[in-house]
């Protein structure tokens, strides 16, 4: 099936962003394509899981609960169009949390339902792996490291639905990390930004700090032996004051940057033969991707081994709507559309294949 111009609504609530966009899908012939955001709206829903320091899964599906038919409606008012327009309608359906994955999901099939209009099941993981094709125009294949709340690998992204894991956690995710040490510090939730904004007043070189598997083949992280590291640390400095918060952020998000920038290079390496020579790339994804100060890391990382970084601007590099509405715009154009009957999936891989439904 091919179309030139496909529009999507998509709907994404596996965490604590409710969020709806509607994006476009212009096929412009010979493997060309482009994308265009119309609208994405998101509520982010700190201010209900603050008091209790991290996401409370009961309280996120409640919230969705109660703001999703909003925020469907105002993405479609701010795109200017009515459901008459749509071509589809794209939803997360895993991975996440699944009170919030159901309510995204059920939303949408009672749309795809009531308009007649086809349902994309999407991998929120496949989101954040394709938005570099809506803002770049990326050509497959391309290397990801996608570094998120609840994910840390890298992948050679083949093509749509088609992921080659070279390597991925073996204890705590990247944004895990982050958040657990915010806390630590007492520098309050959501702990990526908070740990970044005093990074930058810190000296990294005050404290030494471990980089677990830095120098080890292959392409695995690990990150439970630095947090913990990180603990210790805090602990025996007693009553923190501003300067040593600062110091310690500082030196925790350096490690996290030697350990990324050494992990990215060995998969460069790895993946280099399977990559077109004028063009790799490699995208990072995710939202641990809108700290600048590991983007500048791996800008140097990647040149220094031929490839071009590519990182999609950082309000798309959290969760949002559009990556969903996206990913569902490029399955839609090979002809992927799921039943209405498709499950919700606390759980899914991105290298599982490509039905909702596989174990
Ligand atoms: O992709 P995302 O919005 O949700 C998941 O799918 O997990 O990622 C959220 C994660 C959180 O752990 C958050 O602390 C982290 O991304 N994060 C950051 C930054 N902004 C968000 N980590 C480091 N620096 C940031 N600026
Ligand atoms: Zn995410």
């Amino acid at each position: 099936m091919t179309r030139r111009t496909l529009t999507l609504l998509g709907i994404e609530t596996s965490c604590d962003e409710t969020a709806a966009a509607v994006v476009r899908r212009h096929d412009e012939g010979d493997g060309a394509f482009r994308g265009d955001i119309l609208s994405n709206v998101v509520f982010s829903q700190i201010r209900e899981h603050a008091p209790y320091g991290g996401v409370v899964p009961e309280i996120a599906a409640r919230a969705h609960v109660e703001h999703l038919d909003g925020l469907i409606a105002r993405a479609l008012d701010d795109a200017k169009l009515g459901w008459e327009d749509l071509d589809g309608i794209a939803a997360t359906a895993g991975p996440g949390l699944i009170g919030g994955v159901i309510v995204g999901l059920m939303t949408a099939k009672g749309i795809a339902f009531a308009r007649n209009l086809p349902l994309v099941a999407v991998n929120h993981l496949e989101g954040h792996a394709l938005t570099a094709r809506l803002t770049n125009r990326v050509a497959f294949p391309y290397l990801l490291l996608l570094v998120s709340g609840g994910h840390s690998q890298l992948l050679v992204v083949e093509g749509v639905g088609a992921y080659r894991r070279l390597g991925t956690t073996v204890d705590d995710a990247v944004g895990e990390a982050f958040d657990k040490v915010a806390k630590m510090l007492r520098l309050g939730f959501p702990g990526g930004p908070a740990v970044e904004k005093v990074a930058r007043e810190g000296d990294a070189a005050r404290f030494a700090l471990p980089r677990p598997l830095m120098g080890r083949p292959g392409c695995d992280f690990s990150f439970s032996g630095l947090k913990t590291a990180v603990r210790q640390l805090a602990e025996a400095q007693g009553d923190l004051d501003g300067r040593t918060r600062a110091d310690i952020a500082a030196a925790f998000q350096q490690a996290v940057a030697d350990v990324l920038a050494d992990r990215a290079s060995h998969a460069m390496r790895m993946a280099a033969p399977s990559m077109p020579l004028k063009a790799r790339r490699l995208v990072v994804a995710g939202g641990v991707a809108s700290n600048l100060a590991l983007r500048e890391r791996l800008e140097t990382t990647a040149s220094a081994e031929g490839y071009e970084l590519v990182v999609p601007p950082a309000r798309l590099c959290t969760d949002n709507g559009a990556m969903i509405a996206w990913a569902g715009a490029e399955r839609f154009a090979l002809g992927l559309t799921d039943p209405l009957d498709t499950g919700p999936r606390a759980r899914w891989p991105l290298d599982a294949g490509t039905r909702t439904d596989a174990a």
